[in-house]
């Protein structure tokens, strides 16, 4: 079966799926992007995920490619013709194709957009979380508008790579004061020796992740401490756990950070139960 790819009105083949040399999207990363997980054959809080897609889109002055109600349709078509029991849905609209020029185009050019799917495999993503992953500190270099998920992804390109040339899977940028603020893709989290998770505040410095969102719902619902404010490298470094948080890891455990050891060198309990539990809490539709 081939994977089918959904390009501005039309399913294709994924093979032949392709973008017009002059789409803005291209030219300038002009747009923005969703992740949602598919998770036994289930879209993981879309609802969530398409608010934060028409937020980011108003930021930006980008319309709607289509309505929302079309958009969810096709989220669910590109899953079931590509088959994805468990795996990933993207959705980029950028702000169209017009002849290359810095200022918006006229009204009449319509957004582009693009769905894609992929499936993943849930037994590796398991054996992952089992062993950790290794995180690796990076300078923030990115814009202050780190709220709205565009797909102007250079920056985050570069700190992973980094990441990745040091042994990490994962980058953990550090802003100016010393404090993490993110993963290149992921939200970060630590809990204290006390037992209290720590991530930062949504209002600056952060994308407001959607499954960050999710943990929150249940470190509530579990009646768990926790302490939104920032928290610096050091304080990572002695801390009894550590994991991020996305649409593509779920919770993932920290077990190193700069090569030093996370509390026992093993995922915690924490993350780990929090991770069991993370689809209790996550709104599931059939895709
Ligand atoms: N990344 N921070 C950044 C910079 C991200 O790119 C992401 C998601 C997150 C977590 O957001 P959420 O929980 O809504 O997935 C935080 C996606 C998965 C990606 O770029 O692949």
């Amino acid at each position: 079966m081939s994977r089918i790819a959904y390009v501005n009105g039309q399913y294709v083949r994924h093979g032949d799926a392709a973008v017009h040399v002059e789409d803005r999207g291209y030219q300038f990363a002009d747009g923005v992007y969703e992740v949602c997980e598919v998770w036994h054959g289930k879209i993981v809080d879309m609802p969530r995920h398409l608010d934060r897609l028409g937020r980011s889109l108003s930021e930006l002055q980008i319309d709607w490619p289509m309505s929302r109600s079309a958009v969810e349709f096709v989220l669910r078509q590109v899953v079931r013709r590509n088959l994805v029991k468990n795996g990933l849905v993207y959705i980029q609209v950028t702000r169209g194709v017009a002849k290359r020029d810095h200022f918006f185009p006229p009204e009449d050019v319509a957004p582009s957009i693009v769905v894609t799917a992929k499936s993943t495999n849930p037994a590796a993503a398991e054996a992952q979380a089992e062993k950790g992953i290794s995180v690796v500190s990076y300078p923030e270099n990115r814009w202050p508008r780190v709220d709205i998920k565009t797909v102007a992804l250079l920056p985050n390109v570069l700190a992973k790579q980094h990441a990745k040339e040091n042994g990490g899977k994962e980058a953990w940028y550090i802003d100016g004061d010393g404090n993490v603020t993110e993963g290149g893709s992921t939200n970060a989290w630590i809990v204290t020796k006390d037992g209290a998770l720590v991530t930062r505040p949504a209002e600056n410095g952060i994308l407001r992740g959607i499954t960050r969102a999710v943990v929150l719902d249940l470190v509530e619902r579990e009646g768990l401490t926790f302490e939104e404010r920032p928290f610096s490298l050091e304080e990572a470094f002695e801390a009894k756990e550590a994991f991020v948080t996305a649409a593509s890891t779920l919770v993932m455990p920290v077990t190193r950070v700069d090569g030093r050891i996370v509390g026992n060198g093993h995922p915690g309990s924490v993350a780990l139960r929090l991770r069991e539990l993370f689809h209790t809490a996550t709104d599931l539709q059939t895709a």
